[in-house]
């Protein structure tokens, strides 16, 4: 399973970072012709509930549950298998559960979308979350491994437990394309065109950037969502992934 036949827009994760429901549908209505997947993190969810994840289906598009699974095996499959009933198609999960969390989720998430006639769901993984740096992996958690070797040997935990794919920033790319080969999903937020603001984000990278690199989906927020026009905010994203892809398929194979 890879992106390499979708098109930019369904490359594309709208981030709905809101409160309410009305705000939501407002950035769904708006924009859904130009992004194929609208992620739903913890902040929208706690608010909201379930009915944002019908909101965005009868939409038609598909929906990004953000919510970093992190419990005991079966407390982790048990919500994954609820999160695919409410029709959600990606979702993700800490790799630091461990394997037999993972494997135990992404078991009954896929035989559970079967059982209901739904498509096979595209299970993520968390590694370390980029608020973490060196110091605090080491002096807090104890961890003396280097970060990014850490990340990477994660990844490929994630990977041989039967995850799809994982959260990486553009970075990390090459670590994990070594370690878990081209066919493993790569998810990259912390996306910035060179004309919007950085905000609170520290490694960025453009979209055409990522798209070089590697990474399946982008997933963008304020430089779409707190643009004056946001329409045309989200046709510059997508017309800078349409370009990178195009390039990518005309660059000489070596
Ligand atoms: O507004 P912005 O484009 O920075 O939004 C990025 C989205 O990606 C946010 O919803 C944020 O929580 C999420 N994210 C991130 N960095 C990670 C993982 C998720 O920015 N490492």
């Amino acid at each position: 399973m890879n992106t390499k036949n979708k098109c930019a827009r369904d490359r594309l994760i709208l981030a709905l970072d809101v409160n309410t429901m009305e705000e939501a549908r407002e950035l769904v209505t708006e924009l859904k012709d130009y992004v194929g997947v609208f992620k739903v993190g913890l902040q929208l969810f706690t608010s909201v509930g379930p009915d944002i994840i019908k909101m965005i289906r009868d939409e038609g598009r598909e929906i990004f549950f953000d919510g970093k699974f992190h419990d005991i095996p079966n407390t982790v499959a048990k919500a994954s298998a609820n999160l695919i009933k409410h029709g959600v198609t990606f979702f993700n999960i800490h790799t630091i559960g461990g394997s037999k969390m993972i494997s135990t989720t992404v078991k009954l998430a896929k035989e559970t979308a079967k059982s209901l006639g739904l498509p096979k769901p595209t299970i993520l993984g968390v590694t370390i979350l980029t608020s973490f740096g060196q110091r605090t992996l080491t002096e807090e958690l104890l961890i003396s491994q280097n970060i990014d070797d850490y990340v990477g040997k994660l990844a490929k935990l994630g990977r041989d437990s039967g995850l799809d794919g994982i959260i990486a920033s553009a970075t990390d790319i090459p670590k994990i394309r070594k370690e878990c080969g081209e066919d493993f999903i790569i998810l990259c937020p912390a996306i910035r065109p060179t004309w919007s603001v950085v905000n609170d984000q520290i490694r960025v990278v453009t979209p055409s950037d990522a798209i070089k690199s590697g990474v399946d989906y982008l997933v963008v927020g304020r430089p779409i969502t707190s643009a004056t026009d946001r329409v045309s905010a989200a046709k510059l994203v997508l017309d800078e992934v349409e370009e990178a892809i195009a390039e990518m398929a005309c660059a000489p194979t070596e």
